[in-house]
């Protein structure tokens, strides 16, 4: 089996690139037929969405927008639960279907703020699309809206995640090696 060493960890090969790829086609689909007239603007969350937001984007054919924040909760591999600012927001929401693009929803803190801050900028309708959800993590009671696949509760890299800044550029997932 393929393994990656990150910093001092080990990491094996969970979920290559083609299924990577059906997932985010399957996403792409449901968004084309649920949210078509209503020309949507993605917000991609940066860093980490940045590899599925652009393949994602790719397959979307609606008339609709794209922009960029940045909002980070994660040290090493475990989470701080403090959500710090929504950066370089600057589009103005009022009315707008807003869709958030996030690479994984863990315990579901991050979107839970977000989301909250979206609807008091007035967005009409925001709706959360990620590439991964760890529901064995998951503290919170929202509706995740497009979910590519559920994932258990191990400490994921690749496909725009990463472990401590590094990981992020390899195009499958791997998974943590816990010895
Ligand atoms: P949450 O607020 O706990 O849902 O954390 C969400 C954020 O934590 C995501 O946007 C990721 O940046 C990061 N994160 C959660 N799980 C992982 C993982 O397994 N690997 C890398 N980053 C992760
Ligand atoms: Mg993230």
């Amino acid at each position: 089996m393929k393994t990656i060493k990150v910093h001092d960890k080990q990491f094996s090969i969970f979920i290559g690139s083609e299924e990577i790829d059906k997932s985010v086609s399957q996403i792409a689909e449901k968004i084309n037929n649920d949210l078509k007239g209503k020309n949507p603007l993605f917000l991609v969350v940066l860093n980490g969405a940045f590899i599925f937001a652009s393949d994602l984007l790719k397959k979307v054919n609606i008339p609709c927008e794209i922009s960029f924040v940045k909002l980070s909760s994660y040290i090493g591999t475990k989470t701080t639960s403090v959500v710090r600012e929504l950066i370089g927001l600057d589009e103005v929401l009022t009315g707008r279907t807003v869709v958030i693009i996030e690479d994984i929803i863990d315990t579901g803190i991050t979107m839970g703020v977000t989301t909250e801050k979206l609807k008091k900028l007035e967005a009409s309708e925001v709706y959360i699309a990620t590439l991964l959800f760890k529901p064995d993590a998951f503290r919170m009671n929202y509706d995740i809206d497009y979910i590519g696949m559920k994932i258990p509760n191990d400490f994921i890299v690749g496909y725009g995640l990463d472990y401590d800044g590094h990981g992020r550029n390899f195009p499958d997932i791997y998974k943590i090696i816990e010895n």
